[in-house]
């Protein structure tokens, strides 16, 4: 066997969150580090792959040999995955906003009095994951996206991989008391059409070499 299982594998990862701006100083995020998406990265890299990092603002350092195009919203994570495809392996582990600020303020939204409070309206941002997941030629072989739940996470995450189009979910509960979002560890549920499998919990660098050794075997029974 090779020592670099995925030569020539072109992998696109989406990791962190995104900010949804309000006005020029102000968005909405949510408390994604960017972790787990950061480790897929770095563990594919290492396998030999080609990857592409879509991410969204996080405080970490671009792994080595990844190559790296930073976005702040929704709006951009998208644009930046489809100018990435084609790719063989496509990991959503980005926290995308469900929802962005329909018009964003161009100027800063002032306090005018002690009792006028601001109106927000929103708009659907695009399902990234389940955008890569259409048919079509640009749909790589493998595609693979996460659920963070609270509760019922195998069920969520079943309805989810039906939902979404893609081929696996890695489904982890990231209910407070877990320590998951921010954290260095995971203990997540690998789910595809055939059923699911339980890993230990393990740190997120581990799940990254786990997942990135089940996607060397997948592609190989593909070839
Ligand atoms: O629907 P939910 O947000 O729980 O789905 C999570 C999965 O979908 C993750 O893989 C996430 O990266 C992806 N996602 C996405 N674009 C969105 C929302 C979620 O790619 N707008």
């Amino acid at each position: 066997p090779s020592t670099a299982p995925l030569q020539g594998i072109q992998a696109l990862v989406t990791a962190g969150p995104t900010h949804e701006a309000i006005d020029p100083v102000r968005y909405i995020a949510n408390h994604s580090s960017g972790k787990q998406g950061y480790a897929i990265a770095a563990a594919l890299q290492k396998l030999g792959a080609n990857v592409t990092l879509v991410s969204g603002p996080t405080n970490l350092p671009c792994p080595a040999g990844v190559t790296r195009i930073a976005v702040q919203s929704a709006l951009e994570m998208l644009a930046a995955c489809e100018k990435s495809l084609p790719a063989d392996i496509a990991v959503c582990a980005a926290a995308v906003a469900d929802w962005r600020v329909d018009k964003i303020a161009s100027t800063k939204l002032k306090k005018t009095s002690a009792t006028s409070l601001p109106k927000l309206n929103f708009a659907l941002n695009p399902d990234i994951l389940a955008s890569i997941s259409r048919d079509g030629p640009n749909r790589p072989g493998l595609v693979i996206g996460f659920a963070a739940e609270t509760e019922a996470v195998e069920e969520n995450a079943k309805s989810k991989l039906a939902r979404k189009g893609c081929d696996w979910i890695i489904a982890n509960d990231v209910s407070p008391q877990t320590g998951t979002f921010g954290g260095d560890n995971n203990t997540v549920l690998l789910v595809d059409q055939t059923g699911s499998e339980s890993w230990e919990t393990m740190t997120k660098n581990a799940v990254a070499e786990k997942l990135a050794q089940r996607i060397v075997e997948k592609l190989k029974l593909n070839t």
